[in-house]
């Protein structure tokens, strides 16, 4: 089968999930590749070519971000039902994250696109407040133990659904103000002394939305509060407007922490995370794999005398 997965990733979390999705297709012999929306060409030739496509896309306000919906509303409709899944991430394993795609689902559905299944895992957050290492390699290591799982699944035709949550497509109508309120947060951005006018941000904003001149930025009004540029400034002198106290600055390494590190929302992480890596644990020792203890959040108890350890 030949299927393509159109993705939108701010910071690179979305990203290195569907490579890995289409690499695990590929090793049930489906033909997959990745594209990103931004740099998408001959889509209408591409799709017609594939028996399915794919999208993926993090999660922004329980929505799917502005680009992906655009880039949705774009797709030529199909004469044949054609099937389509979705790949997504998001930085917390919340129930309201299951009602992100109704919007996405239904400007496909309306195009004779059918609905097959939906996949979400969980990776650090880009805006809000920053994870620790261990816990981003914990997450990523943990959707590399899922995702092999699920697309087997997939290449099988096995249709996975998230739960539905009630009044669902009515909230997610309601959060996607933010669509809005990042065009309109967007132009309050800008940029301090310790920039060294390195023009990463200009050359990689998704919208072209950063431009330069006359020893200036301008930060437009096509803002999708993605957090490329604030996120990977090498200088972290980019400030994102209303939400600058939830700025995260500096990519993740996903790599074991070499040292203990100081874990500042440990008792909400502890609460809010554990059951995704216990109900991801038992699928993944279900399926045959190895899942070992260091991905497991540790007893509470535990992770204070880490933390003290840390601060000491
Ligand atoms: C504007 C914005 C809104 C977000 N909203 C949510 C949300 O509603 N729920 C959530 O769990 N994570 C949310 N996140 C976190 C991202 O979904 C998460 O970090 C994701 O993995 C980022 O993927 P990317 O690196 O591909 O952009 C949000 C991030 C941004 C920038």
């Amino acid at each position: 089968m030949k299927t393509v997965i159109y993705y939108f990733s701010g910071t690179g979390n979305t990203e290195k999930v569907v490579n890995a999705a289409a690499d695990a297709l590929r090793g049930h012999g489906w033909d997959a590749a990745a594209c990103a929306i931004e740099r998408a060409e001959n889509v209408a030739e591409t799709v017609a070519a594939c028996g399915s496509i794919g999208i993926g896309y993090p999660v922004h306000a329980f929505n799917a971000p502005a680009s992906v919906i655009r880039f949705a509303e774009e797709l030529p409709a199909q004469e044949q039902p054609k099937p389509f899944y979705i790949f997504k991430t998001s930085g917390e394993p919340l129930a309201l994250n299951n009602i992100s795609s109704c919007k996405l689902r239904a400007v496909l559905e309306k195009k004779n696109y059918v609905f097959q299944s939906e996949y979400h895992y969980v990776m650090p957050y880009n805006i809000i407040f920053r994870h620790t290492d261990k816990m981003a390699y914990r997450m990523w290591e943990t959707a590399k133990r899922l995702i092999p799982i699920d697309c087997a699944d997939l290449a099988a035709g096995i249709p996975a659904a998230k739960k539905s949550f009630p009044f669902g497509s009515a909230l997610a109508w309601i959060m996607r103000v933010e669509h809005w309120g990042g065009r309109w947060n967007g132009k309050m951005y800008s940029v301090d002394e310790s920039c060294v006018h390195c023009m990463k941000c200009v050359k990689t904003c998704p919208t072209h939305n950063i431009t330069y001149e006359n020893g200036k930025f301008c930060f437009g009004g096509d803002c999708l509060m993605c957090m490329r540029c604030a996120f990977h400034c090498p200088k972290n002198a980019i400030k994102i407007g209303l939400f600058n106290k939830w700025k995260v600055n500096g990519a993740y390494s996903f790599l074991p922490p070499a040292a203990e590190e100081e874990e500042r929302h440990k008792r909400y992480c502890k609460n809010s995370y554990e059951k995704y890596f216990e109900d991801a644990r038992r699928r993944v020792l279900a399926s045959g794999g190895d899942f070992p203890d260091e991905l497991r959040m540790p007893a509470a108890e535990e992770e204070d005398d880490l933390s003290a350890r840390a601060t000491e």
